[in-house]
C-alpha cells in the first residue's frame, strides 16, 4: 500500500466520543469478560466489558477497563472498589443473548441476574458468584487500581485467586478454545465467533517452561496439535 491509501488521524487531543469509535474498531476481536460482583449489601450485578484481557502469569492476573457513564461510576467499578472481588465468567456463543441484556443500565438496586433470571453457582474464595452457563470463571482480587488519562477509565487489575474450568473445554491440562466456543465484541453493535483456527508451533518457551521450541533447528518442531 502506498501513503495515498490510508487515512491519517492526529489523536493528540482527540474527543472521547472519536476515540471510542477508532480504538473499539481497531482492537478487534476482543475477548468479553462477563463480570459478577455484590455490593456492600451482597446484591449481585452482572455486565459485560471487553476492554479486558490477561496481564500476567506470576500470579496470573486480568485488567479491565471500566469507563464512567455520564460522569457516574458503574455498579461493576463500585463493588470492585466496595469488597476487594470480582469474578470473570467468560462470554460464549451460548451466553451472548443473557450476556447482552446485562449491559442494559440497570439502577444499582436492580440485581440483573434476579431480574434475567440468570442462574449462579457459590464461588470459593470470594463473595461474589459465577456463572453458572458459562464454562470458564475466574475468582479474582483487586490488586491495582489505575486511573487513566483524563480520568474517564479507570483499570482495575485483579489476581485470579481461582480458576472453575467445566469439564467439558478443559481435560486436566490446556483449556480447548474450540470447544468452549467464546464470543469477540468487535467495533460497534457487533459479535463475532471464533471462526477457523491455525495452528503453528510455538517457537519460544511459555512462561514456566513448559511447552515445544522450534527455534534455530536446535529443537524439534511439536508434532500433535
Ligand atoms: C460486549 C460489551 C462490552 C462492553 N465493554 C465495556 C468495557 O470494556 N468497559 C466499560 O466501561 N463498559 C463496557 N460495556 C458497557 C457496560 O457493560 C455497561 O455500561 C453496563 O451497563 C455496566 O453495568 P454496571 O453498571 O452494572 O456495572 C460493554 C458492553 C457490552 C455489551
Amino acid at each position: 500500500m502506498t501513503p495515498e491509501d490510508f487515512a491519517f488521524i492526529d489523536a493528540a487531543g482527540i474527543d472521547t466520543e472519536t476515540a471510542y469509535r477508532l480504538i473499539v474498531g481497531c482492537v478487534v476481536p476482543r475477548p468479553v469478560a462477563w463480570i459478577t460482583t455484590v455490593d456492600a449489601l451482597g446484591r449481585i450485578n452482572a455486565a459485560p466489558f471487553s476492554s479486558y484481557n490477561y496481564v500476567a502469569t506470576s500470579p496470573p492476573m486480568l485488567a479491565i477497563n471500566i469507563a464512567s457513564r455520564a460522569g457516574a461510576v458503574k455498579d461493576t467499578a463500585r463493588n470492585i472498589r466496595a469488597t476487594g472481588e470480582f469474578v470473570v465468567n467468560v462470554a460464549t456463543e451460548a451466553t451472548m443473548e443473557a450476556m447482552h441484556q446485562t449491559a442494559q443500565d440497570y439502577p444499582p438496586e436492580v440485581s440483573e441476574t434476579e431480574l434475567l433470571g440468570i442462574a449462579l453457582l457459590p464461588s470459593q474464595c470470594v463473595r461474589a458468584p459465577r456463572i453458572a452457563s458459562t464454562p470458564v470463571q475466574m475468582e479474582c482480587r483487586l490488586d491495582q487500581v489505575v486511573v487513566l488519562g483524563r480520568g474517564v477509565n479507570t483499570l482495575f487489575i485483579g489476581e485470579v485467586v481461582a480458576f472453575h474450568l467445566a469439564h467439558e473445554v478443559y481435560d486436566g491440562k490446556r483449556v480447548d478454545s474450540a470447544r468452549m466456543r467464546p464470543i469477540a465484541r468487535l467495533g460497534g453493535p457487533f459479535y463475532a465467533g471464533l471462526g477457523e483456527i491455525f495452528h503453528r508451533p510455538m517457537l519460544q518457551r511459555p512462561p514456566g517452561g513448559e511447552g515445544s521450541v522450534h527455534q534455530n533447528n536446535h529443537n524439534p518442531p511439536e508434532t500433535t496439535p
